[in-house]
């Protein structure tokens, strides 16, 4: 059978669902948790789509004034951000199983998109740039945490030679043109803020044109 990339994608993230946040939470611990108020400080509602919703990490981080619709590929994935939802009756949030690839929602619709550690995983990431651009309307924004190819070249050597093996066992890219890809989607970039020395996190904030 042909390899379907976007097929083992969620099948990895079925497998993994079950220990993701503990495998993150030192990770999360260190650094994430600090970078998740700041970006969505950022998100401009009322309506706002969360790409690759994953666990719902998130969802304590949403504004009041801003109804999010939560999308992942994954449905154990989402099963964990669902069972948060409704153990703390939160209702500005809907989520629903897709593909971030081939959105199921009309053009225009949502005042912005937010992801974070998102556009790692999803297999055509500049495909899933454009569909985000597609459900935006015209003068609204994207708001990316994301991870990426080091600027430091020797990394960048290491991390490109790890990216096939470490896409083949958990379903994550870590050697992606992020900052390119956002532009090749066709937003226009307003900033990129690097949150480590390397370059690997960054935030980057786009608008998209009109
Ligand atoms: C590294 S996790 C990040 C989850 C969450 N955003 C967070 O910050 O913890 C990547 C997520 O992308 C989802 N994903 C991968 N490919 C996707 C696709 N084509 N469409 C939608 N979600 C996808 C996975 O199921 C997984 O939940």
């Amino acid at each position: 059978m042909a390899y379907n990339n976007t097929k083992h994608t969620k099948s990895r993230y079925d497998l993994a669902a079950p220990i993701y946040d503990l495998a993150e939470w030192p990770m999360e611990k260190l650094w994430f948790r600090k970078w998740r108020p700041e970006i969505w400080k950022k998100a401009e509602g009322p309506k706002v789509l969360e790409i690759a919703i994953g666990t719902g990490k998130n969802i304590p981080y949403y504004p009041d004034d801003i109804e999010v619709t939560g999308i992942d590929i994954s449905p154990k994935m989402l099963k964990r951000a669902r069972n948060h939802v409704e153990k703390n009756n939160i209702d500005q949030v809907s989520l629903k199983e897709m593909d971030a690839q081939q959105l199921g929602f009309n053009d225009n619709i949502f005042d912005s998109a937010v992801a974070t550690f998102a556009f790692c995983s999803i297999p055509d990431p500049v495909k899933g740039l454009q569909e985000a651009l597609r459900v935006t309307k015209p003068g609204g924004s994207l708001h990316l945490l994301e991870h990426m190819l080091s600027k430091k070249p020797s990394l960048a050597w290491i991390m490109k030679k790890l990216d096939t093996p470490i896409h083949y066992i958990a379903g994550v890219h870590i050697a992606r043109n992020t900052v390119a890809n956002v532009e090749k989607a066709g937003w226009e970039i307003y900033s990129v803020k690097e949150l480590s020395s390397n370059g690997i996190f960054r935030f980057i904030d786009a608008r998209k044109p009109g």
